[in-house]
């Protein structure tokens, strides 16, 4: 078990990628905090991840409070020995804004949990990990850190901030052997994603079509590089950002339009991506002709 005597704090961790990672690192024999501000769920998460024998400790509460991410390291240092990992997840529903929607209350409340939440967490863990002779943050960015969507403007705006966070406090901290990294998940279906497939089984379709992995991710895929990320085996690994996405960020958008949008039917009525076929055509002009 490779985290054996070590202790991680996971936050926004009662569903999706924070659940899947808190119960990962229990599997491999770290002690956890998970917090979240559902608390029913946060015991229900709690209880079952101890009847599978991993050692967590639930504690309530928004992230953006102050108060929180002091009590969060208070209960890591009373029921646990010290911090080792912080991983900080948790972020607040994204409903669509563009320029022309956004307003200061919406700017502030994100802002709050997204970026202050996650500085204050790791200010004050950071002491903590100094007197373990080091530690490792991984920090939640997304592909919507690298890159922008029409409508998502906080949000994009926030998790390139999450980015330029973990490079800053990367350099600051590398001397103290604590390392800090980004991951950039593309599109994960957990618990907040499965009711929207669900009731629109065509987006599962499209989300298919456009990864070249063909399929969205599952948070216990997320799971795994945070705990490569936070392991030894990343020991030399910081200021970083990974992205798991299926191979969405790897292609040219151009081809994404082509493979989602157009097909071209065959002579046997078969569909091919209309770039599929105008590649196979391209090199080799005795290819098949289709309709
Ligand atoms: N799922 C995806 O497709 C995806 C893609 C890219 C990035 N991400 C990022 O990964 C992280 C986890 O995503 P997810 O889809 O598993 O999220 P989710 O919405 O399923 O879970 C987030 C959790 O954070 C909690 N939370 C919200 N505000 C909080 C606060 N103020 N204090 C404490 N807890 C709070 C929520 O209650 C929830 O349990 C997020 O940072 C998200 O932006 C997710």
């Amino acid at each position: 078990m490779i985290h054996e005597g070590k202790v991680a704090i996971v936050t926004g961790s009662v569903q999706g990628i924070g659940l899947a990672t808190a119960q990962r690192l229990c599997a491999e024999g770290a002690s956890v905090v998970t917090n979240d501000i559902q608390p029913d769920l946060g015991k229900q998460a709690a209880e079952s991840i101890r009847n599978s024998g991993g050692n967590v400790v639930y504690i309530n509460g928004d992230i953006s409070d102050p108060a929180i991410p002091r009590a969060i390291v208070d209960t890591a240092l009373n029921n646990f020995d010290g911090i080792d990992y912080v991983v900080n997840n948790a972020a607040p529903p994204r409903p669509p804004a563009t320029i022309d929607e956004v307003d200061n209350v919406g700017w502030e409340r994100q802002f709050q949990v997204m970026i202050l939440g996650m500085s204050m967490l790791t200010q004050y863990s950071v002491p903590e990990m100094r007197k373990r002779g080091g530690g490792s943050i991984v920090n939640l960015s997304s592909i919507h850190g690298l890159a922008a969507a029409r409508d998502r403007l906080i949000y994009d705006t926030l998790k390139h901030g999450v980015i330029g966070f973990t490079r800053s406090t990367a350099i600051a901290l590398g001397p103290d052997n604590i390392r800090v990294n980004a991951l950039c998940p593309g599109i994960i279906i957990g618990e907040r994603m499965q009711p929207i497939l669900d009731d629109n089984p065509k987006l599962r379709d499209l989300w298919g079509s456009m990864y070249p992995l063909k399929r969205p991710g599952r948070p216990d895929e997320m799971a795994g590089v945070i705990n490569f990320l936070l392991s030894d085996d990343a020991s030399y690994v910081t200021g970083t950002t990974i992205v798991a996405d299926g191979g969405g960020m790897a292609q040219l958008q151009e081809n994404v339009g082509w493979d989602v949008h157009d097909t071209i039917t065959n002579p046997d009525g078969s569909q091919t991506p209309m770039l599929e076929a105008i590649m196979k055509k391209s090199f080799d002009p005795s290819a098949d002709e289709s309709t």
